[in-house]
C-alpha cells in the first residue's frame, strides 16, 4: 500500500492505496464521489473526466498515486453555496442529458473547454472538442447547445476558480 495526500474538491484526504489502484476508483471506493463514471474499459468514453490541477482528465487514465499532492475537481464539487455552475444550470436548461450517465464527464469536459477556449464557442469547435465523450442517447444536438451556454455564461471564469 502506498500513502497518498490530494485535495478533493476542496478538501484535504489521505488515504493508503494499492498502486494499481486507478483514479476513478479512488473516487468511487474511497471516497464515495459515484458522480464520476466508469462507461468503458478502453479509455473511450470520457465518462470519468474530473479536473486534475485545472484540467480535464480521463480519470481512468490516471493511477491515484499519480494525483498524490494534486487538487481533484469532480462534479460533486462544482456547485458552489447550493447553486448549480453555470455549465449545469445550462444542460439543465438545454435538455442536454437523458439518462445522465455521460452528463458528469460532459459537463467536467465542457467546464475545461469553455475555460480554456473561452466564452463564445462555436458549433464545430465544441464538437470537436468534446469527441473524447461519448452519449448513447441525446443525438449531441442539446448537448452542443447546452455548451455555448454554458461557456457564454461563464464568461472567462478560470476553472480553478469553483475548486476553491
Ligand atoms: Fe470510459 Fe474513462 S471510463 S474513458
Ligand atoms: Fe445518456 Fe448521454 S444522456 S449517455
Amino acid at each position: 500500500m502506498t500513502q497518498i495526500s490530494m485535495t478533493v474538491n476542496g478538501k484535504s484526504v489521505s488515504a493508503d492505496v494499492e498502486p494499481r489502484t486507478l483514479l476513478v476508483q479512488f473516487l468511487r471506493e474511497k471516497l464515495l464521489l459515484t458522480g464520476t463514471h466508469v462507461g468503458c474499459d478502453t479509455s473511450q468514453c470520457g465518462a470519468c473526466v474530473v479536473h486534475v490541477d485545472g484540467e480535464a482528465v480521463k480519470s481512468c487514465t490516471m493511477l491515484a498515486v499519480q494525483a498524490d499532492g494534486a487538487s481533484v475537481l469532480t462534479i460533486e464539487g462544482l456547485a458552489q453555496g447550493g447553486r448549480l455552475h453555470p455549465m449545469q444550470e445550462a444542460f439543465r436548461e438545454h435538455h442536454g442529458l437523458q439518462c445522465g450517465f455521460c452528463t458528469p464527464g460532459m459537463i467536467m469536459t465542457a467546464v475545461d473547454l469553455a475555460a480554456r477556449l473561452g466564452p463564445e464557442l462555436d458549433e464545430k469547435t465544441i464538437r470537436e472538442n468534446l469527441d473524447g465523450n461519448l452519449c448513447r442517447c441525446t443525438g449531441y444536438h442539446n448537448i452542443v447547445k447546452a455548451v455555448a451556454a454554458g461557456a457564454h455564461a461563464m464568461g472567462a471564469q478560470p476553472v480553478k476558480a469553483a475548486a476553491e
